[in-house]
Protein backbone atom coordinates (compact mmCIF):
# COMPACT_ATOMS: atom_id res chain seq x y z
CA UNK A 1 0.00 0.00 0.00
CA UNK A 2 0.71 3.52 -0.24
CA UNK A 3 3.27 3.53 -3.03
CA UNK A 4 4.94 6.54 -3.71
CA UNK A 5 4.96 8.16 -0.85
CA UNK A 6 7.97 9.14 1.08
CA UNK A 7 10.68 6.15 2.59
CA UNK A 8 10.15 5.78 6.18
CA UNK A 9 13.66 3.59 6.47
CA UNK A 10 15.86 4.42 3.28
CA UNK A 11 19.18 2.13 3.80
CA UNK A 12 21.82 2.65 1.67
CA UNK A 13 24.98 0.64 0.59
CA UNK A 14 24.84 -0.93 3.93
CA UNK A 15 28.14 -2.95 3.97
CA UNK A 16 28.76 -4.66 7.20
CA UNK A 17 32.35 -6.77 7.47
CA UNK A 18 33.55 -8.45 10.21
CA UNK A 19 37.54 -9.40 9.62
CA UNK A 20 37.40 -10.98 6.04
CA UNK A 21 33.84 -12.12 5.81
CA UNK A 22 31.21 -9.28 4.57
CA UNK A 23 28.06 -10.11 6.10
CA UNK A 24 25.80 -7.49 4.54
CA UNK A 25 27.48 -6.14 0.96
CA UNK A 26 25.89 -2.93 -0.42
CA UNK A 27 22.40 -3.91 0.53
CA UNK A 28 19.94 -1.04 -0.28
CA UNK A 29 16.15 -1.25 1.09
CA UNK A 30 13.38 1.16 1.49
CA UNK A 31 9.95 1.02 3.89
CA UNK A 32 7.28 3.33 3.19
CA UNK A 33 4.69 4.74 5.18
CA UNK A 34 1.92 1.73 6.06
CA UNK A 35 4.13 -1.00 4.47
CA UNK A 36 4.88 -4.42 5.78
CA UNK A 37 8.38 -5.57 4.31
CA UNK A 38 9.50 -8.98 4.61
CA UNK A 39 13.49 -9.86 4.27
CA UNK A 40 14.31 -13.02 3.74
CA UNK A 41 17.33 -15.72 3.13
CA UNK A 42 19.10 -19.09 4.09
CA UNK A 43 20.52 -19.04 7.31
CA UNK A 44 23.62 -16.81 7.75
CA UNK A 45 22.89 -14.83 5.15
CA UNK A 46 23.22 -11.49 6.99
CA UNK A 47 19.47 -10.34 7.57
CA UNK A 48 19.61 -9.94 11.57
CA UNK A 49 23.14 -8.47 10.94
CA UNK A 50 21.42 -5.92 8.43
CA UNK A 51 18.62 -5.58 11.36
CA UNK A 52 21.65 -4.64 13.45
CA UNK A 53 23.14 -1.92 10.92
CA UNK A 54 19.22 -0.25 10.68
CA UNK A 55 19.33 -0.09 14.47
CA UNK A 56 22.37 0.86 15.90
CA UNK A 57 23.65 -1.93 17.68
CA UNK A 58 26.27 -2.37 14.44
CA UNK A 59 28.30 0.61 12.77
CA UNK A 60 28.05 -0.40 9.47
CA UNK A 61 31.53 -0.67 7.55
CA UNK A 62 29.91 1.61 4.80
CA UNK A 63 26.48 2.98 3.78
CA UNK A 64 23.57 5.04 5.54
CA UNK A 65 20.88 4.43 7.07
CA UNK A 66 18.13 7.15 7.07
CA UNK A 67 14.92 7.79 8.63
CA UNK A 68 12.39 10.01 7.94
CA UNK A 69 14.87 11.83 5.87
CA UNK A 70 17.12 12.09 8.65
CA UNK A 71 20.86 9.78 8.98
CA UNK A 72 20.73 8.17 11.96
CA UNK A 73 23.68 7.50 14.24
CA UNK A 74 24.79 4.55 14.54
CA UNK A 75 23.84 4.42 18.44
CA UNK A 76 20.57 1.92 19.45
CA UNK A 77 18.79 4.55 21.81
CA UNK A 78 18.81 7.37 19.59
CA UNK A 79 17.87 5.02 17.04
CA UNK A 80 14.88 4.36 18.92
CA UNK A 81 14.47 7.68 20.00
CA UNK A 82 13.89 8.29 16.34
CA UNK A 83 10.57 6.00 15.64
CA UNK A 84 12.89 2.65 14.88
CA UNK A 85 11.95 -0.14 17.31
CA UNK A 86 12.91 -3.71 17.31
CA UNK A 87 12.63 -7.22 18.45
CA UNK A 88 15.15 -10.05 18.96
CA UNK A 89 16.11 -13.29 17.37
CA UNK A 90 17.17 -14.10 20.88
CA UNK A 91 14.41 -13.15 22.70
CA UNK A 92 15.51 -10.37 25.13
CA UNK A 93 13.30 -9.96 28.11
CA UNK A 94 14.16 -8.73 31.78
CA UNK A 95 13.17 -12.30 32.94
CA UNK A 96 12.64 -11.57 36.40
CA UNK A 97 10.48 -8.43 35.94
CA UNK A 98 6.72 -8.78 35.46
CA UNK A 99 5.11 -8.49 32.25
CA UNK A 100 3.81 -5.33 32.90
CA UNK A 101 7.11 -3.75 34.31
CA UNK A 102 8.69 -5.12 31.06
CA UNK A 103 6.34 -2.82 28.93
CA UNK A 104 7.12 0.29 30.90
CA UNK A 105 10.62 -0.42 30.93
CA UNK A 106 9.92 -0.08 27.03
CA UNK A 107 8.24 3.50 27.54
CA UNK A 108 11.69 4.76 28.57
CA UNK A 109 12.46 6.79 25.35
CA UNK A 110 9.35 8.63 25.50
CA UNK A 111 9.05 9.42 28.92
CA UNK A 112 11.79 12.25 30.75
CA UNK A 113 12.35 10.48 33.42
CA UNK A 114 14.51 7.79 31.47
CA UNK A 115 15.40 4.22 31.62
CA UNK A 116 17.01 4.82 35.19
CA UNK A 117 13.78 6.01 36.92
CA UNK A 118 11.46 3.13 35.99
CA UNK A 119 14.34 1.09 37.54
CA UNK A 120 14.86 2.79 40.63
CA UNK A 121 11.17 4.44 40.74
CA UNK A 122 12.13 7.57 42.33
CA UNK A 123 9.58 10.80 42.11
CA UNK A 124 9.44 11.86 38.98
CA UNK A 125 8.78 8.03 37.68
CA UNK A 126 6.01 8.29 40.52
CA UNK A 127 4.34 11.46 38.70
CA UNK A 128 4.11 10.12 35.53
CA UNK A 129 3.12 6.41 36.65
CA UNK A 130 -0.46 6.24 36.43
CA UNK A 131 -0.27 7.34 32.58
CA UNK A 132 2.58 4.64 32.24
CA UNK A 133 0.41 1.94 33.28
CA UNK A 134 -2.90 2.64 31.35
CA UNK A 135 -0.76 3.05 27.95
CA UNK A 136 1.71 -0.13 28.96
CA UNK A 137 -2.17 -2.07 29.87
CA UNK A 138 -3.50 -0.91 26.95
CA UNK A 139 -0.34 -2.62 24.76
CA UNK A 140 -0.60 -5.60 27.04
CA UNK A 141 -4.88 -5.82 25.98
CA UNK A 142 -3.57 -5.38 22.35
CA UNK A 143 -1.10 -8.12 22.35
CA UNK A 144 -3.74 -10.23 24.15
CA UNK A 145 -1.45 -10.45 27.77
CA UNK A 146 -3.57 -8.22 29.80
CA UNK A 147 -4.37 -11.14 32.01
CA UNK A 148 -0.47 -11.79 32.82
CA UNK A 149 0.25 -8.27 33.35
CA UNK A 150 1.68 -9.04 36.54
CA UNK A 151 3.45 -12.85 35.96
CA UNK A 152 7.08 -12.84 35.61
CA UNK A 153 8.51 -13.04 32.29
CA UNK A 154 10.52 -15.87 32.74
CA UNK A 155 7.06 -18.23 33.58
CA UNK A 156 5.26 -17.17 30.12
CA UNK A 157 5.43 -20.16 27.32
CA UNK A 158 7.26 -19.02 24.69
CA UNK A 159 5.05 -17.61 22.36
CA UNK A 160 3.79 -15.34 24.88
CA UNK A 161 7.23 -14.30 25.17
CA UNK A 162 7.41 -13.24 21.95
CA UNK A 163 4.49 -11.04 22.22
CA UNK A 164 5.80 -9.72 25.02
CA UNK A 165 8.94 -8.13 23.12
CA UNK A 166 6.05 -6.95 20.85
CA UNK A 167 4.53 -4.81 23.37
CA UNK A 168 7.88 -3.86 24.88
CA UNK A 169 8.95 -2.32 21.51
CA UNK A 170 5.12 -0.95 20.71
CA UNK A 171 5.78 0.87 24.17
CA UNK A 172 8.52 2.92 22.11
CA UNK A 173 5.68 4.34 20.10
CA UNK A 174 7.90 3.82 16.72
CA UNK A 175 7.00 4.13 13.53
CA UNK A 176 8.36 1.41 12.15
CA UNK A 177 9.08 -2.23 13.58
CA UNK A 178 11.61 -4.47 12.76
CA UNK A 179 10.62 -7.91 13.67
CA UNK A 180 13.44 -11.12 13.50
CA UNK A 181 11.82 -14.06 13.44
CA UNK A 182 8.63 -13.06 15.34
CA UNK A 183 7.10 -17.10 14.59
CA UNK A 184 10.57 -18.65 15.57
CA UNK A 185 9.01 -21.55 18.00
CA UNK A 186 5.74 -20.53 17.81
CA UNK A 187 3.17 -23.25 17.08
CA UNK A 188 0.99 -23.11 13.55
CA UNK A 189 -2.17 -21.58 15.66
CA UNK A 190 0.22 -19.23 17.62
CA UNK A 191 1.94 -18.31 13.64
CA UNK A 192 -1.59 -17.51 12.29
CA UNK A 193 -2.30 -15.26 15.43
CA UNK A 194 0.61 -13.07 15.00
CA UNK A 195 -0.13 -12.68 11.63
CA UNK A 196 -3.03 -11.17 12.50
CA UNK A 197 -1.01 -9.07 15.34
CA UNK A 198 1.34 -7.64 12.43
CA UNK A 199 -1.44 -6.64 10.44
CA UNK A 200 -3.34 -4.95 13.43
CA UNK A 201 -0.01 -3.20 14.24
CA UNK A 202 -0.11 -1.88 10.75
CA UNK A 203 -3.13 -0.49 11.23
CA UNK A 204 -2.45 1.37 13.91
CA UNK A 205 -0.22 3.31 11.56
CA UNK A 206 3.41 1.36 12.23
CA UNK A 207 5.54 -0.12 9.32
CA UNK A 208 6.90 -3.22 9.35
CA UNK A 209 10.42 -4.96 8.10
CA UNK A 210 10.19 -8.36 8.93
CA UNK A 211 12.63 -11.08 9.23
CA UNK A 212 10.75 -14.71 8.98
CA UNK A 213 11.79 -18.28 7.70
CA UNK A 214 8.25 -19.40 7.32
CA UNK A 215 7.12 -18.47 3.84
CA UNK A 216 3.57 -18.51 4.55
CA UNK A 217 3.78 -16.24 7.35
CA UNK A 218 6.01 -14.18 4.64
CA UNK A 219 3.52 -14.00 1.47
CA UNK A 220 0.61 -13.48 2.93
CA UNK A 221 1.57 -10.80 5.08
CA UNK A 222 4.24 -8.50 2.86
CA UNK A 223 3.56 -5.94 0.15
CA UNK A 224 7.47 -6.61 -1.15
CA UNK A 225 9.48 -9.19 0.24
CA UNK A 226 13.48 -8.81 -0.51
CA UNK A 227 15.95 -12.09 -0.37
CA UNK A 228 19.34 -11.41 1.01
CA UNK A 229 21.78 -14.20 -0.42
CA UNK A 230 25.30 -14.18 1.28
CA UNK A 231 24.99 -10.79 2.59
CA UNK A 232 23.96 -9.27 -1.50
CA UNK A 233 20.19 -8.78 -1.96
CA UNK A 234 19.42 -10.55 -4.95
CA UNK A 235 16.12 -9.66 -5.68
CA UNK A 236 13.19 -7.67 -4.36
CA UNK A 237 9.29 -8.05 -5.19
CA UNK A 238 5.93 -9.37 -4.84
CA UNK A 239 5.69 -12.83 -3.94
CA UNK A 240 5.43 -14.03 -7.81
CA UNK A 241 8.80 -11.84 -8.44
CA UNK A 242 10.24 -13.76 -5.37
CA UNK A 243 9.25 -17.22 -5.87
CA UNK A 244 10.00 -17.26 -9.97
CA UNK A 245 13.58 -16.15 -9.40
CA UNK A 246 15.81 -18.94 -10.40
CA UNK A 247 18.48 -17.11 -8.07
CA UNK A 248 16.24 -17.55 -4.70
CA UNK A 249 15.13 -20.75 -6.31
CA UNK A 250 18.97 -22.15 -6.19
CA UNK A 251 19.46 -20.13 -2.77
CA UNK A 252 17.08 -22.76 -1.34
CA UNK A 253 18.15 -25.77 -3.46
CA UNK A 254 16.22 -28.71 -2.08
CA UNK A 255 14.27 -27.26 0.22
CA UNK A 256 10.29 -25.60 -0.98
CA UNK A 257 10.00 -22.56 -1.05
CA UNK A 258 6.52 -22.49 0.42
CA UNK A 259 6.29 -24.62 3.95
CA UNK A 260 3.33 -27.39 3.75
CA UNK A 261 2.94 -26.99 7.16
CA UNK A 262 2.79 -23.24 8.64
CA UNK A 263 4.94 -22.28 11.53
CA UNK A 264 7.29 -25.20 10.81
CA UNK A 265 10.57 -23.71 9.35
CA UNK A 266 12.73 -25.53 6.54
CA UNK A 267 14.34 -28.28 7.03
CA UNK A 268 17.51 -28.16 9.42
CA UNK A 269 16.75 -24.75 10.71
CA UNK A 270 16.64 -23.86 13.97
CA UNK A 271 13.10 -22.86 15.57
CA UNK A 272 15.13 -20.56 18.08
CA UNK A 273 17.71 -20.39 20.55
CA UNK A 274 14.96 -21.82 22.83
CA UNK A 275 13.08 -24.76 22.35
CA UNK A 276 8.98 -24.05 22.49
CA UNK A 277 7.88 -23.85 25.72
CA UNK A 278 10.90 -23.07 27.51
CA UNK A 279 10.64 -20.96 30.61
CA UNK A 280 13.55 -18.99 31.11
CA UNK A 281 14.96 -15.89 29.05
CA UNK A 282 18.02 -14.13 29.50
CA UNK A 283 18.00 -14.08 33.61
CA UNK A 284 19.01 -10.46 33.55
CA UNK A 285 20.62 -7.72 31.07
CA UNK A 286 24.09 -8.99 31.17
CA UNK A 287 25.22 -7.47 28.11
CA UNK A 288 25.08 -3.30 27.22
CA UNK A 289 22.72 -4.71 24.72
CA UNK A 290 20.02 -5.84 26.80
CA UNK A 291 20.19 -2.54 29.22
CA UNK A 292 18.58 -1.07 24.95
CA UNK A 293 16.08 -3.26 25.11
CA UNK A 294 13.67 -1.63 22.75
CA UNK A 295 16.71 -0.42 20.59
N1 LIG B 1 29.48 -10.06 15.57
C1 LIG B 1 29.86 -10.87 14.55
N2 LIG B 1 31.17 -11.16 14.37
C2 LIG B 1 31.56 -11.96 13.35
N3 LIG B 1 30.74 -12.53 12.47
C3 LIG B 1 29.43 -12.28 12.62
C4 LIG B 1 28.91 -11.44 13.66
N4 LIG B 1 27.56 -11.38 13.55
C5 LIG B 1 27.24 -12.14 12.50
N5 LIG B 1 28.35 -12.68 11.94
C6 LIG B 1 28.40 -13.53 10.76
O1 LIG B 1 27.69 -12.87 9.73
C7 LIG B 1 26.98 -13.79 8.92
C8 LIG B 1 25.52 -13.41 8.89
O2 LIG B 1 24.93 -13.72 10.15
P1 LIG B 1 23.45 -13.31 10.52
O3 LIG B 1 23.23 -13.70 11.93
O4 LIG B 1 23.25 -11.90 10.16
O5 LIG B 1 22.61 -14.24 9.54
P2 LIG B 1 21.03 -14.43 9.46
O6 LIG B 1 20.66 -14.22 8.04
O7 LIG B 1 20.35 -13.64 10.50
O8 LIG B 1 20.90 -16.00 9.77
P3 LIG B 1 19.74 -16.82 10.57
O9 LIG B 1 18.63 -17.03 9.59
O10 LIG B 1 20.41 -18.10 10.92
O11 LIG B 1 19.34 -16.01 11.77
C9 LIG B 1 27.25 -15.17 9.51
O12 LIG B 1 28.31 -15.77 8.80
C10 LIG B 1 27.66 -14.85 10.92
O13 LIG B 1 28.50 -15.85 11.44
MG1 LIG C 1 19.18 -14.05 12.11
Amino acid sequence: MSTGSTPLLDARGVTMRFGGLTAVNNVDLTVREGEIIGLIGPNGAGKTTFFNCLTGLYVPTEGTVSYRDRVLPPKPHLVTQAGIARTFQNIRLFANMTVLENVLVGRHTRTKEGLLAALIRGPGYRRSEADNRERAMALLEFTGLADKADHLARNLPYGEQRKLEIARALASEPGLLLLDEPTAGMNPQETRAAEELVFAIRDRGIAILVIEHDMRFIFNLCDRTAVLVQGQKIVEGDRETVQNDERVITAYLGEPLEQPTAGQPPAGQPTAEQPAGAQATDAQPTDAQSTEPSA
